[in-house]
């Protein structure tokens, strides 16, 4: 039978992958990478280096594929169907990749940035292609480090203070409130600096961008003196690279004690 390792690869730091993900690189034949076009290649580039470092040369193949481009332009009530849209194309993508690619008893590998479970739909596409019927395969998943994890380490804090809930959202659930009941929230895939509406709060930023690249920027500090620099560093950095990945964790301070009265 046809076996797919979901490997996850860390958010940019070629050390940050596991022993267990060097094991499963060594067990494939086949590598399956999507190509999201010119302006991402440098993270295509991570993945070569990944292979290239870690696997004896002439022991495998790449196959690359191009990524389907999403309706970026949907909003509201647009935004899901345009998601299911592009989560079907890139399951037609996979269906034919690991059957026109891979052996009756081949071994294919997905290198997924970050951790696969973590806003990542390569196992939701694998279940779909295997839902639809026409390849079977099996299929394990490594996990990997993902971009929260390397953040908080490099802003050398935990994410949750003590037994308090954290909570990873999106830059686009950010927009709609901070989250109730949670003092500690973690955002990804914000594109709009959600974070400078809650400049008035007492509510500290840590955020980065790159991380674990040579790339990699760090702010922190309170959003109303970090947002700005933020913006200002994260707008010449876009410019720069014409892509930009940040990920920040918001923190609200400690209300101050009340002072007894009479
Ligand atoms: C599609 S999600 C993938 C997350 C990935 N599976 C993980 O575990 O980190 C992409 C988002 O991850 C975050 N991200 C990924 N790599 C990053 C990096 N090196 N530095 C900062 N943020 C990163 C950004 O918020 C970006 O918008």
């Amino acid at each position: 039978m046809r076996k797919i390792h979901v490997i996850g690869i860390g958010a940019g730091d070629p050390d940050q992958l596991t022993l267990q993900a060097v094991r499963a690189l060594h067990d494939t034949d086949v590598f399956f990478v999507l190509d999201k076009g010119e302006v991402k290649s440098d993270l295509v580039r991570l993945r070569q280096d990944i292979l290239e470092a870690h696997v004896p040369a002439g022991t495998y193949r790449v196959v690359r594929a191009r990524d389907p481009e999403r309706d970026r332009a949907a909003d509201g009530a647009g935004y899901s169907p345009a998601v299911g849209d592009w989560r079907n194309a890139r399951a037609d993508v996979y269906e034919r990749l690991i059957a026109d690619e891979l052996g009756a008893d081949g071994r294919g590998a997905f290198l997924v940035w970050g951790d696969p479970s973590l806003y990542d739909s390569t196992l939701g596409i694998l279940e779909e292609v295997l839902a639809r019927g026409s390849v079977a395969f099996a299929y394990d998943v490594v996990p990997g480090i993902s971009s929260v994890s390397a953040l908080v380490a490099r802003h050398r804090t935990g994410l949750n203070r003590v037994a308090r809930p954290v909570q990873i959202t999106t830059g686009r659930r950010l927009a709609e409130g901070f989250p109730e009941d949670v003092d500690d929230v973690v955002v990804m895939l914000d594109a709009h600096q959600v974070f400078r509406r809650y400049a008035d709060q007492d509510i500290d930023i840590y955020w980065g961008a790159y991380i674990g690249t040579p790339d990699e920027i760090l702010v922190s500090g309170p959003i109303a003196e970090a947002g700005p620099r933020i913006e200002r560093l994260r707008a010449q950095a876009r410019e720069r690279k014409g892509w930009v990945m940040d990920t920040y964790l918001l923190r609200r301070r400690p209300k101050e004690p009340q002072e007894p009265k009479g």
